[in-house]
């Protein structure tokens, strides 16, 4: 897959607002501070489009970026960010949920998880409601860079262990490092292949 144009499109608070096209949609969600929009900015090769923050909870919209003319990458929201009010969480992860649930053009949804820990309730609940509710989706682990490869190796697997606790099988799965560059070829041929 080349990327020849990205082009950034809208930010959205309601699904109703996102951008009216059929073309298929990859969105990314996670909890907050995770590297969601860093990721999107390795997979485009442009480090400006998607805005990056040390600080937790920084995307706080729907953001649709046109790539190739031909589909999109969504930046969402993260969840579980314990700063905001409870309204604000409340309304946030409604819309995300409606995003998730309504959106038709959402091909996959990619859900990333930071490698350096082992699963945590929220992600794992999270996963679980994609799967009742049907929705295609993929792991991505992310930020590799901070780990060694053994305690990388080891964390997956207990990851793969904690989903196959609830599941038959387990959805594809992928490593990145944003820091390092790593993992954008896996996950753009991946997007590739759906396309068709
Ligand atoms: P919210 O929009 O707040 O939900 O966060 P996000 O998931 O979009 O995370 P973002 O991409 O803004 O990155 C959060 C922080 O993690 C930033 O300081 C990034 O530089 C850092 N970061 C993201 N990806 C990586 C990575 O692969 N490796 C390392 N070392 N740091 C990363
Ligand atoms: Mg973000």
């Amino acid at each position: 897959m080349i990327i020849k144009q990205t082009q950034f499109i809208k930010s959205s608070t309601t699904e109703a607002q996102c951008p009216t096209s059929d073309s298929p949609e990859f969105a990314f969600i996670g909890r907050s501070n995770v590297g969601k929009s860093s990721l999107i900015n390795l997979l485009t090769n442009n480090q400006k489009l998607a805005k990056v923050s040390g600080t937790p909870g920084k995307t706080q919209t729907i953001n649709h970026f046109r790539i190739n003319n031909q589909w999109f990458l969504v930046d969402l929201p993260g969840y579980g960010f314990a700063k905001v009010s409870k309204k604000d969480r409340a309304n946030f992860e409604q819309y995300i949920r409606e995003y998730i649930t309504k959106r038709e053009q959402l091909t996959c949804l990619f859900v990333l998880i930071d490698s350096r820990h082992e699963p945590h309730a929220i992600d794992v609940e999270f996963i679980n409601w994609l799967g009742e509710q049907g929705i295609p989706f993929a792991i991505i682990f992310t930020k590799t860079d901070k780990m060694k490869p053994l305690a990388l190796e080891r964390n997956v697997e207990i990851y793969k262990a904690k989903l196959l606790e609830f599941w038959e099988e387990l959805p594809p799965l992928f490593l990145s490092s944003s820091a390092h560059k790593l993992g954008r070829e896996d996950i753009l041929n991946y997007i590739e292949e759906i396309l068709g």
